[in-house]
């Protein structure tokens, strides 16, 4: 994939440059939780500043109109000289922009607090449109909405990528076309999200590990009492891609029910019983494959990390972070395991996408990429 970026741009001084960021970050109290998309926003808002570009960053934050950015500016002020605007379709605003000098850099709050975002509103569209001369996105992470900070922009401003974003393309299309031995690892949950990810990964890679909820709906397909557990809406009766030899599922997993907390084979769970993770003879088996392995790609954690569970991804990813291969990961909560680990170093890359990576993944591209596409 060619793509439009920044620096093709030849005369960036003065130019008012519509930028779209990925600062949708996790906050607790009002403090950030993980540093990477916010670090990641900052070399295309450095690029601009040093060309001379006027730049309006727009993002959003959380699924709340009520949500604001403030936080995240407070955070960006200690790397970057940038100025708070506050609600883009006020005069203040307005104003703030008209005395903007060639470099400044001016925040918008949280996109999202206006209804015309989401659904691409044609009449919120051209307040964007009006905010710059070219519109720059950088937010990988969101490339999966056609959203109007993303997708209707794209259309009626000269549209370029970012750095952030191009490197994510590259990275990723990198491990679509893994050296072998490779290994996919794929946790969370939703099946009916996934299937086709699954099925296309079945064939490009030597093996697929199904980790997490999602494992729970190939239990189930296969006849086993799933209790408590959590599974999707579909159902993977006679889905061929079970058939795989590809195909690794949990071997153990740890339950708890009236007995208490227990490590027990999948096939054991009672219809009292809840999984929580996989156990630790999975964790063995795929240090294995790891260990082997020559790529390694990674979206979505194996147990149920909002209860607690956290170590088969915490012990796998020091395995990943250990190995020879060329590693990507990518997803929330993986993301935050590895940067609370503060291994995120030792991977080949770290994608600052969720949902979008595996949109990227399974398709190759997404609407709002394919409109930053040289033809
Ligand atoms: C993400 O965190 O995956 C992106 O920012 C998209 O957020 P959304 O799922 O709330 O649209």
């Amino acid at each position: 994939m060619k793509m439009r970026k920044i620096t093709d741009i030849k005369e960036l001084r003065g130019k008012r440059v519509l930028l779209r960021a990925s600062l949708n970050i996790p906050l607790k109290d009002g403090v950030i939780q993980n540093h990477l998309r916010l670090k990641r926003t900052l070399p295309t808002m450095r690029y601009l500043r040093e060309q001379g570009a006027k730049v309006v960053i727009i993002a959003h934050i959380g699924r709340e109109p009520e949500e604001t950015l403030q936080p995240i500016y407070e955070e960006l002020l200690k790397y970057l000289p940038i100025h708070w605007g506050g609600d883009l379709t006020t005069e203040g605003f307005r104003q703030r922009m008209e005395l903007m000098s060639d470099g400044d850099i001016l925040m918008a709050e949280n996109l999202r607090q206006h209804e015309g975002e989401e659904v691409n509103d044609p009449d919120f569209v051209a307040r964007l449109t009006a905010l710059g001369d070219i519109f720059v996105n950088d937010a990988f992470a969101e490339a999966h909405r056609e959203h109007a900070s993303t997708y209707g922009v794209a259309l009626k401003l000269p549209a370029y990528a970012g750095l952030t974003l191009l490197e994510e393309v590259t990275e990723l299309q990198k491990v679509m076309q893994p050296q072998h031995p490779s290994l996919f690892l794929l946790g969370g949950s939703k099946f009916e999200t996934k299937m086709p990810l699954v099925e296309k990964y079945l064939e490009l890679y030597d093996q697929v590990f199904i980790g997490g909820a999602l494992a729970h709906d190939i239990f189930k397909a296969r006849g086993w009492e799933m209790g408590k557990s959590l599974v999707s809406e579909v159902s993977l009766n006679g889905a061929k891609f079970l058939e795989s030899k590809k195909l690794l599922v949990p071997i153990d997993v740890i339950v708890e029910g009236p007995d208490g907390r227990q490590i027990k084979t999948p096939d054991k769970v009672t219809k009292d019983e809840k999984i929580f993770d996989c156990g630790p003879m999975t964790i063995d088996m795929l240090a294995t494959y790891i260990e082997k392995a020559k790529t390694i790609l990674w979206n979505g954690p194996f147990g149920a990390y909002e209860y607690g569970y956290m170590q088969s991804t915490e012990i796998t990813a020091r395995h990943i972070a250990a190995a020879d291969a060329y590693s990507v990961l990518g997803g929330g909560d993986t993301v935050a395991a590895v940067e609370k680990m503060r291994i995120n170093e030792l991977f080949g890359f770290v994608s600052v996408g969720g949902g979008s990576m595996l949109s990227y993944l399974e398709h190759g591209s997404t609407p709002v990429l394919d409109l930053l596409q040289d033809k």
